[in-house]
């Protein structure tokens, strides 16, 4: 099969993109699930709006027209009286109104409780009721000012019954309760509330019946005397002064001496008509969705000016301001959009749903190992990042895109009143920001169930914190904006902003009959900061996760530039050889491992022949706890040639898998250098990795991934393409007798330890790598699979370097052209399987079982036979010797052993020559006997 190069970085995307694909196939079910999410809570949302709307909007009770006419005990209605437009302030809003009433214009008053009394010297009338209502006048000329001042109130109540509203014009009326957003309905005339007639005097207690309204919208009320007294000041600053002080808020012992009006008539003289006019304009606000109240000031303009027309023209002449009137308007049928006011925490959910998810998919990769297998078959960090960022992308705005679809489709006002094209902007532009946190958090994780328990209070959390804390905060004018803006820089609190500027938009839109939010409100509606507050977190998020994830993939600490510089690291301590003396040990060391040494030293010159060269690698694990470094691997040199197998024996914790993670890129080696076909495993480990196979210790496979989808996502990876793909995936499968009975179509997660195992080894083979590293890959197989995957093995090693650790003696002589024992750090031995038996195993062993008293004996027969026959073991009887080869012959063994029968009971015996495992055993026990001190 011709070599296809490495792949190009479509080809990893394309291979990347088609694995999630079928990933997500295989969720589909979670898909539909979270899809389904938003969906319930639109539909919950609609739910709340019918029930808000036959309760309230519709009910019965505020039916456009009818009024209730008589309440019994609980505040139920009894009697009811229709046939009017419309009849209560809340109804004015939303019925139809083709020809307004008329309501006479009213002044403005402070409340009873608050009229000023400072110029009574007591405030008895309060308790009463009865105080009198205070207007200040001034001006630059006094007698003109006074003239006017007395002009203003008529002395007594003129009645004409045929004409009300020209009654109440002739008569200055007034109320102290707050008009409404429209004049459809004065509540002050159709709510249970006072309207008093302001005389310069009155008789006390004084009331008048008098109906307000034209058929069929008629009240009756009570007219009220009170009094009304002017004031004289002398210039507009003690005008000025007189309003402050008297101000609820301006005045520290809390005597509230509220005035109604106040005239400052300039230089008004007989040419020229000039005033300034004092008013409360408390009442504009106060109202929760922005909707700004009307003033009572109109009758305070007519007064002045009616008074200043009678000190011209004498009190025959009057200007009267009749009656204030509506402009006719349509029925609008939903009033109150409830679905609007809690849209914002219902959606902020919806959207942060999605953080969990892409969250725990990234940390999933992550803590499986994923990740890191992925990079080592050749999938660079650039293409999985773009692929991964354009993959929840997308899947996040399909999720979004569903929610306004359905949003619209069952009407949510949220959706269809604002701007389509400021909303997909808005989500996108949050989206955006979500996955690139979710990429710089997942960096913080390393387990699925932390990560996935912390999203979740995130996801909750921001939520009910925007409604109770952030929207509380919003509301109140008092709060500094500046604190607004800076708590919006917490992610979940830009979304709920964006979300609560859509609500109220559209919940205003709604009453109002207009449209929601447009691009031309898109300043003043706060939402220029949340976008902009999106957009550069969005930046930094990026470049951040960038960063940890560079730093951390090249083995430093993320947080390292915070290190103390000046703490310094314990120093190394060397082994010492004099503290254990062993000559024959260090002889040992010397030979075989000197050779190969001295090889690659050559071979630096020219590494490029070798498919691995190793230079004097060594691992130094920093110590912690006060505990000196840890020396991992200490100074290997080889080198393996493409077609060689190499294996690597040793004992658990030797360093075989530090020294495997050096040469796969997982760590980097504290000195020393590996070179794979000539490129430095310290600088060019990108390319390293497109000719590269791993067979990790334990298996990193997708649980819901087919085998033959494994094999097919790393062939791709390995530029595998069309047909070539197909039949290297499908030899593959045979190979490793994955075939057979529709295995390979089924999920990994499903698989038995043996069958993932041969599909570790699989995938690691996929693709012709030059360089293969197999950690323990046939640990857990049964016999027969163990025989089918070394003939995999064999059959692959022919234009491939291999290096393969092992505990399987059999297996290392059976797969191995040559054989290292590493033990503590450091190659002991290095050689052929032959050769290595030749050396270290160059003795048989004799095995006596006898009862104890003989144990003299057997020795002094044993020590006839061979002078430096050694006992290497003994227990109750029980002894093992081993015998040089070049001094012994088996028949004189044979024929000592039967002499020995004779003389005593001998109840076993048996002779052996030296396996792979007894040279493994002794060269383990001295290499560790020497290194035990150091
Ligand atoms: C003030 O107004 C009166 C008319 O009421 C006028 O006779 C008088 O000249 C005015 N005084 C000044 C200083 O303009
Ligand atoms: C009462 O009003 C009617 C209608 O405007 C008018 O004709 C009549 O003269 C008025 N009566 C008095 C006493 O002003
Ligand atoms: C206002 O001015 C008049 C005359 O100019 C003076 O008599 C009076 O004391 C002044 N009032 C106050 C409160 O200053
Ligand atoms: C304006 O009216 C409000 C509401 O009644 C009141 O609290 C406030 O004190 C008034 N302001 C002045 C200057 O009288």
């Amino acid at each position: 099969m011709a070599d296809p190069g490495p792949a190009s970085f479509s080809t990893r995307a394309n291979a990347l993109l088609r694995k999630n694909l079928t990933y997500q196939k295989r969720n589909l079910w979670s898909n539909v699930r979270l899809i389904m999410i938003p969906f319930y809570l639109c539909l919950i949302l609609v739910g709340i709006q019918i029930l808000f709307d036959t309760q309230v909007n519709n009910s019965a009770d505020n039916r456009c027209g009818c009024q209730c006419i008589v309440k019994n005990g609980d505040g139920k209605c009894e009697r009811k009286s229709c046939g009017f437009e419309y009849s209560s302030p809340d109804q004015a809003f939303f019925c139809s109104i083709p020809s307004p009433t008329r309501w006479p214009p009213l002044l403005q008053i402070p409340r009873p409780e608050s009229r000023d009394v400072r110029d009574l010297g007591d405030d008895s009338c309060r308790r009463t009721g009865s105080c009198p209502v205070t207007i200040l006048f001034t001006g630059n000329n006094n007698s003109l000012g006074t003239t006017v001042s007395e002009n203003l109130l008529t002395s007594s109540l003129s009645v004409n019954i045929s004409d009300l509203l020209l009654t109440s014009a002739n008569n200055v009326l007034g109320t102290s309760s707050e008009a409404d957003f429209t004049n459809y309905l004065d509540p002050a005339i159709a709510l249970n509330l006072p309207i008093y007639n302001i005389q310069p005097q009155c008789i006390p207690n004084a009331t008048f019946p008098f109906s307000f309204g034209q058929p069929p919208l008629m009240f009756q009320k009570e007219l009220r005397c009170v009094e009304g007294s002017n004031r004289w000041k002398n210039t507009s600053r003690e005008v000025n002064d007189e309003i402050f002080k008297g101000y609820r808020k301006g005045n520290r012992e809390g005597n509230i001496n509220e005035i109604a009006a106040g005239y400052d008539l300039l230089n008004t003289d007989s040419n020229n008509f000039n005033v300034h006019i004092w008013y409360n304009s408390t009442f504009k606000e106060g109202s929760r969705n922005r909707l700004i109240k009307l003033l009572r000031v109109p009758r305070s303009v007519n007064l002045v000016s009616n008074a200043y027309l009678q000190f011209l023209q004498g009190p025959g002449t009057r200007i009267l301001l009749e009656y204030i009137k509506e402009m006719p308007k349509p029925e609008t049928r939903l009033r109150l959009d409830i679905a609007s006011l809690i849209g914002p925490l219902f959606f902020t959910w919806v959207i942060l749903l999605l953080f969990p998810v892409i969250l725990s998919s990234l940390v999933y990769e992550k803590q499986q190992h994923l990740r890191i297998i992925m990079k080592m078959h050749g999938l660079g960090d650039a293409p999985y990042w773009l692929i991964s960022y354009a993959y929840f992308l997308t899947i996040s705005m399909l999720y979004v895109i569903c929610l306004m679809i359905f949003g619209s489709a069952i009407e949510l006002n949220f959706f269809r009143l604002n701007s389509y094209s400021i909303q997909f902007i808005f989500y996108f532009l949050y989206l955006n920001l979500q996955i690139a946190l979710a990429f710089l958090v997942s960096s913080m994780f390393s387990k699925v169930k932390t990560s996935t328990v912390a999203a979740y209070i995130y996801v909750f959390g921001s939520g009910l914190l925007g409604l109770f804390l952030l929207q509380f905060l919003i509301q109140d004018s008092s709060f500094p904006r500046g604190w607004i803006f800076f708590m919006e820089l917490y992610p979940g609190f830009s979304l709920y902003r964006g979300l609560y500027e859509f609500s109220q938009f559209a919940f205003r839109g709604n009453l109002r009959g207009e449209d929601g939010m447009r691009w031309k409100d898109f300043s003043d509606s706060a939402m220029d900061d949340v976008f902009y507050i999106i957009i550069v977190e969005w930046f930094l998020a990026l470049i951040a996760a960038y960063y940890i994830d560079k730093i951390s993939s090249s083995g430093k600490d993320v947080l390292f530039f915070l290190k103390n510089p000046f703490k310094k690291t314990p120093p190394l301590r060397r082994p010492s050889l004099q503290r254990q003396g062993s000559k024959v040990t260090v002889e040992m060391e010397k030979t075989d491992v000197t050779q190969e040494r001295q090889r690659v030293e050559q071979l630096m010159l020219d590494p490029s022949t070798h498919a691995i060269v190793c230079d004097n690698l060594k691992k130094v694990y920093p110590g912690r706890d006060g505990n000196p470094p840890k020396l991992a691997v200490r100074g290997l040199s080889l080198a393996v040639p493409s077609g060689e197998c190499f294996g690597m024996l040793g004992p658990n914790g030797a360093g075989k898998t530090s020294f495997i993670n050096m040469m796969t890129g997982l760590l980097k080696p504290t000195s020393g250098t590996g070179l794979v076909q000539g490129l430095d495993i310290c600088n060019d480990m990108d390319r390293v990795y497109t000719s590269m196979g791993v067979c990790p210790q334990h298996d990193l496979l997708w649980e819901t991934l087919t085998g033959r989808e494994h094999l097919l996502f790393y062939g791709r990876l390995k530029n595998l393409k069309g047909s070539v793909l197909d039949q290297a995936v499908e030899e593959s499968l045979k190979s490793v007798n994955l075939f057979h009975g529709g295995v390979a179509d089924k999920p990994a997660g499903k698989y038995s330890g043996g069958m993932k195992r041969r599909l570790s080894v699989a995938i690691s083979l996929i693709g012709n790598p030059k360089v293969v590293y197999m950690d323990e890959p046939s640990t857990g197989l049964d016999p027969a699979s163990r025989k089918n995957l070394w003939t995999v093995i064999k059959r692959a090693k022919q234009n491939t370097a291999i290096i393969l650790t092992t505990h399987s003696m059999e297996e290392a002589e059976y797969l191995c052209d040559r054989l290292g024992i590493f033990v503590d750090g450091g190659l002991q031995c290095i050689g052929n399987p032959k050769e290595l038996k030749g050396r270290y195993g160059g003795s048989y062993v004799l095995t006596m079982t006898t009862s104890s008293e003989h144990e003299q004996i057997v020795e002094k027969m044993i020590q006839d036979v061979s002078p430096n026959a050694k006992r290497i073991y003994h227990i109750a009887g029980t002894q093992k010797f081993e015998l040089p080869k070049e001094e012994v012959r088996i028949t004189e063994v044979f024929q000592a052993v039967e002499k020995a029968k004779s003389n005593f009971t001998v109840f076993a015996w048996g002779l052996a020559d030296t396996t792979l495992e007894d040279v493994f055993i002794k060269v383990a026990r001295t290499g560790q006997a020497f290194n035990v001190f150091s």
